[in-house]
């Protein structure tokens, strides 16, 4: 073709339209990203990224830590590695886990790249399209995107103030499996949960897991924020309770994102497949990171460093919680995390946060609406609010804009005489979502 020619690349269809695989049309652009670039301008206060707050890392020391790291392991630090993760670290993520009551074998161990990837190689290994996987009612828009890639059913199951309700669980499992659904697992964030902030605690924890035996339910629970408590100490987690739980870890919470390291803890038959997996899709998880958070570990006073993150983190959801009973409208209501990253908030009857984003980020405040967090168009009522990253006085000055809109289209509604939008709706505690 001459170069004078116009090329078919170069027309505005996407001309490999007819060419991408089946699972691609589940994969969908966030409606909301165009607004989140405006949302990162620095005089919007975010409350919407999830990025932990890592400026009080020892930098300085860390550098000298790595550049030693460089000079007298650099060789092996940056060569190929093995699939499973380097043994060294593995031992260390078994000290980790150990936090959490967790007993492990470092065998039993596959590094990942960063949690994220240990979701995609347990859906992969797991989830042929139209399988089923359950989770929370709402949950981690990451994993909804894994499980969407794979072409999984999502199944929404209802939570309460105490995290997953295990009744609604059975209800949930009995329901498909008379439809003939093959539900391949249970995937849930007891600690914490993104995007609500609850937490289960220990008797509702027993009783799920003794709900999943009953009906031979594979549980995958993901774990990144359990040591980031900001409330009494972390609680045993469900892995620690039962060796079938398939247990995914980060260190992206309690180190740096950046390392883009996490795990599986899988029983011994998973963990062989995952190695497979993990060796078709990376071949090695990062060797260099992995050095780095071992030197880290051996180094410097991590458990220190979690301490520090918790009080850093309790100022930061302080600030949220005191904004927001300052500035939000009596009908709006909202939930009181005791860890992790982050509030859910559901607005008063007929608003629709997804409707509002766009008035909010023009009055410089920006959140994550909540239908992100559902498969199944529920969660307009809602909104993730992030207290992670901003200082604590912007996040109460978030609030306090954030109140203003609110109440701003109350009281158009009110003037105007406007009908409630009738939004899909569920409420933490709400009835569980129709299943059929
Ligand atoms: C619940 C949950 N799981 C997994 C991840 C992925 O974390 P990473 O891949 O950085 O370990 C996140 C990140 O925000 C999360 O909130």
């Amino acid at each position: 073709m001459s170069s004078l020619e116009p090329s078919h690349r170069d027309t505005r269809m996407d001309p490999y339209i007819d060419q991408y695989a089946d699972r691609t049309g589940s994969m969908t652009v966030s409606a909301v990203r165009a607004l989140f670039s405006v949302a990162n301008r620095p005089e919007v206060v975010s409350l919407a990224g999830g990025m932990p707050n890592i400026t009080d890392l020892p930098l300085g020391r860390l550098g000298d830590s790595f550049d030693k790291l460089v000079q007298t392991k650099g060789v092996q630090a940056m060569q190929y590695g093995s699939g499973q993760g380097e043994p060294f670290m593995r031992e260390k993520v078994v000290d980790v886990m150990a936090e959490e009551q967790i007993r492990a074998n470092s065998d039993d161990v596959v590094i990942t790249c960063g949690s994220q990837q240990a979701l995609d190689l347990v859906t992969r290994i797991f989830i042929n399209p139209g399988d089923v996987v359950l989770c929370e009612a709402p949950s981690y828009v990451g994993a909804l995107g894994t499980f969407n890639a794979y072409q999984a059913e999502i199944h929404h199951v209802a939570m309460d103030e105490h995290g997953l309700v295990p009744s609604a669980v059975k209800e949930a499992v009995t329901t498909l499996r008379a439809a003939g659904k093959r539900v391949k697992f249970l995937y849930t964030i007891p600690n914490f949960n993104n995007p609500t902030g609850i937490q289960q605690p220990l008797e509702r924890r027993r009783e799920l897991l003794a709900v999943a035996h009953e009906l031979d339910l594979l549980v995958v629970e993901d774990n990144p924020y359990g040591l980031l408590t900001i409330e009494g100490e972390p609680l045993p987690a469900l892995r620690s309770m039962d060796p079938d739980v398939i247990y995914l870890g980060s260190f992206s919470k309690t180190f740096a994102p950046g390392f883009r390291i996490g795990w599986v803890l899988a029983p011994h038959a998973v963990r062989e497949r995952l190695v497979i997996a993990q060796e078709a899709a990376v071949l090695s998880p990062p060797v260099f990171s992995q050095f780095a958070i071992t030197d880290y570990l051996d180094n410097f006073d991590w458990r220190g460093q979690i301490v520090a993150f918790r009080d850093m983190y309790r100022a930061r959801r302080d600030a949220m919680l005191q904004g927001l009973s300052d500035h939000m409208p009596a009908a709006a209501t909202w939930t009181r995390p005791t860890g992790g990253f982050f509030v859910w908030l559901t607005l008063p009857e007929g608003l629709d946060s997804q409707a509002l984003l766009a008035r909010a980020v023009s009055e410089r405040v920006a959140y994550v609406p909540g239908n992100a967090f559902y498969a199944d168009g529920f969660g307009s009522r809602n909104m993730r609010l992030s207290y992670c990253f901003p200082t604590p006085e912007r996040i109460y000055e978030g609030t306090r804009r954030l109140g203003k809109v609110i109440r701003d289209e109350l009281e158009m509604r009110a003037t105007f005489g406007l009908p409630a939008t009738e939004v899909p709706h569920t409420q933490v505690g709400g009835p569980a979502p129709d299943l059929s």
